[in-house]
């Protein structure tokens, strides 16, 4: 099987200006081999041409996305055929493609354990990341179906991870959490889990059973506690926190936005490029670095008041309104404010790079890109935007060279 700690390596000629940014997080990332050790300037170096080689298509990990046409699942397709090689990243779903980025497709549906297990065979499979669930609200829509997928799933996915002896990835939420964990403060790893929704119930079991088949069977899950995901490319699958992608579309076209969330519900909230980040990170992370199986992750939380007032500074005349009481509203009640993620960031080095600003700063850029021109954007602000993201990465691409030289 493919072994992680040997090959901390990088593609770095195929990779997009955005992915180089990524390389270099994990070129630091690759530093946590040397966590709690002190490192001096020379063995920094060598550390670094240690890392410094290159994953082909036939060294790469060969990795099985399930539920990998969702929000989250595109974008790490891509980012992980970039950096492991087109073939090595299998995409399944139980929806017919409509995109399939040059890469294999499987036909896997996750309550079928012969599918799943066909496809991990037939693809000689070393990485499962299990992304097919059925979110928070849609999940409350349908309890049984979301019973069936997102706790039924996971048992044929972990019993088929287990039989092959494959590292397993597995999202938690920050709807694993509930109204008895603790709120005044920014909530820990460890806490009272009493969440409210079917959702919550089926991540925290996930958690449970995957730390289960860690600790009495060696299984190598891991997992992490997302906030909301904001993205503009990919639309978000029915969960409490969809507002805040919502709001910059409606921004963009309409200069308004009725939320149904109350002003000043406040949660954590990330953008895309930092959670996909943050997940190849913790699945390339030594072993030897985890002291958990399950983290929380943070990097920002706001209010829709507080998001609107940041995207005026694109869309000046900016309206937000609300709609009257919605389900939504019960689920984000119940949910933390802020993450504590002391460990992930003592353990594997995690560390944020969008804050609301940047934030803000990404989604219009992203936005122009996608949308047809928008009359409500200050075109001024949008041109410095563009400019300043193209600086940003232009930042991290010289870093980058430079790492380059130093491993030549
Ligand atoms: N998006 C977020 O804000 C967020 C936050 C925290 C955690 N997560 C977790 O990340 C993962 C991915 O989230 P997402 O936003 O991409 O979800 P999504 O709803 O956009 O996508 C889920 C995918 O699962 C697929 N699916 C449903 N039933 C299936 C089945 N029986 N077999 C195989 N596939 C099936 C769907 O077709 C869909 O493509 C989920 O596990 C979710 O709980 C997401």
């Amino acid at each position: 099987m493919w072994n992680n700690l040997a090959k901390f390596r990088f593609v770095a000629t195929k990779l997009s200006t955005t992915n180089r940014h990524f390389v270099r997080t994990i070129q630091n990332g690759v530093q946590n081999e040397s966590i709690n050790v002190k490192t001096n300037e020379s063995n920094r170096k060598s550390q670094i041409r240690h890392n410094s080689s290159f994953y082909s298509n036939n060294d790469g990990p060969r990795v099985l996305i399930t539920g990998s046409f969702g929000q989250l699942g595109i974008g790490l397709a891509n980012m992980m055929r970039q950096r492991y090689g087109n073939d090595n990243v299998i995409m399944s779903d139980i929806v017919k493609p409509t995109r399939l980025n040059n890469g294999p497709f499987a036909y896997v549906d996750v309550l079928d354990a012969q599918s799943i297990q066909s496809a991990v065979v037939q693809h000689s499979v070393d990485w499962i990341v299990h992304f097919s669930a059925l979110l928070s609200s849609v999940g409350e829509k349908n309890v049984p179906r979301a019973i069936q997928v997102n706790i039924g799933g996971l048992h044929n996915v972990l019993e088929v991870a287990q039989r092959f002896k494959l590292r397993i990835f597995v999202p938690s939420t920050i709807g694993a959490f509930g109204p008895e964990s603790p709120r005044h403060i920014a909530t820990p790893d460890l806490c009272v889990q009493r969440p409210k929704t079917i959702y919550g119930v089926s991540k925290v079991h996930a958690e449970l059973l995957g730390e289960y088949y860690h600790h009495k069977h060696g299984l190598d899950f891991r997992s992490l506690r997302f906030p909301g995901i904001i993205s503009a490319d990919t639309q978000p699958g029915g969960g409490t926190t969809d507002y805040a992608v919502d709001i910059f579309h409606k921004a963009w076209q309409n200069g308004q936005y009725e939320c149904y969330l109350r002003p000043d519900t406040r949660l954590p909230m990330m953008y895309i490029d930092d959670s996909l980040r943050s997940l190849i990170e913790l699945m390339e992370a030594p072993e030897r670095c985890l002291t958990q199986r399950t983290y929380n992750i943070h990097a920002m939380d706001f209010t829709p008041t507080e998001l609107a007032s940041a995207i005026q500074k694109y869309v000046p005349s900016m309206k937000l309104s609300f709609t009257g009481h919605d389900s939504r509203q019960d689920i984000a009640d119940t949910w933390p404010f802020a993450l504590n993620d002391t460990s992930a960031r003592q353990d594997w080095n995690w560390n944020h790079h969008f804050d609301l600003d940047r934030l803000c700063r990404a989604m219009f850029v992203k936005l122009s890109q996608l949308e047809p021109t928008s009359t409500h954007v200050n075109q001024e602000i949008l041109m410095e935007a563009i400019q300043m993201e193209q600086m940003e990465q232009n930042k991290y691409d010289s870093l980058n060279d430079d790492r380059s030289i130093l491993a030549n």
